[in-house]
């Protein structure tokens, strides 16, 4: 299993895992923000990643920049949309995505990453809904006990929190 980034070429394979790894009711929403997030090039880019197994695309995440609000130093990323093909779910893919994609955004000056995300999932990675208070989410949350943090350097006094921004193909309140 090689995980990689992502190029143009894994785009409808990115596309399928998402249909089929989520529920019907947000797999077209889940695959075309995935797809918007590959094409996006802004500064700093957004990281996206596949797991390869066989030369197939079996797991997708994404990381994207997000800002705060009236603090123009503030660095943090978002991690998702993660999905995994159904059958090799259970096998440690999502863990690695997830761990790889911390590592390479992590070595840039990055204060904290966020995830919109099941808890139960998110936790074993040091996620925590206690290190995002303070951060409002960009748009009112369906589910307020996903929205969750993990501080990568010590939470700097002068950052008393504040609203978080996001990159465009996030800027949709269906999406939380
Ligand atoms: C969530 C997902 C990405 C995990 O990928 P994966 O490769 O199956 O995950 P791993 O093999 O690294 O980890 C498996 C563990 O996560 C647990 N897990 C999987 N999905 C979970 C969820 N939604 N909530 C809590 N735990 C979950 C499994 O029970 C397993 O637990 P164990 O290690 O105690 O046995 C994958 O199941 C998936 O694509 N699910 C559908 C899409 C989705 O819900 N994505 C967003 C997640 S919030």
């Amino acid at each position: 299993m090689t995980i990689r980034r992502a190029t143009s070429q894994d785009r409808s394979q990115i596309q399928d895992l998402h249909r089929a790894a989520f529920d019907a009711s947000e797999n077209e929403t889940v695959a075309r923000l995935a797809l918007e997030l590959l094409d996006d090039d802004g500064s700093p880019p957004t990281l996206s990643l596949v797991a390869e197994r066989d030369g197939a695309v079996v797991g997708h995440v994404a990381f994207s920049p997000v800002g705060l609000t009236g603090d123009p130093r503030f660095s943090a990323f978002l991690l998702g949309p993660l999905g995994v093909l159904p059958a090799f779910q259970g096998k440690g893919i999502g863990s690695q995505l997830v761990r790889e994609g911390m590592r390479l955004v992590g070595t840039g000056d990055v204060d904290v990453l966020f995830v919109y995300g099941d808890p139960a999932y998110y936790g074993r990675f040091g996620f925590s809904a206690e290190a995002a208070e303070g951060f409002a989410p960009p748009y009112p949350l369906q589910f307020d006990f996903g929205w969750q943090a993990l501080q990568l350097k010590p939470r700097n006094s002068g950052v008393a929190g504040g609203r978080i921004t996001c990159v465009d193909p996030l800027n949709d309140p269906a999406l939380w």
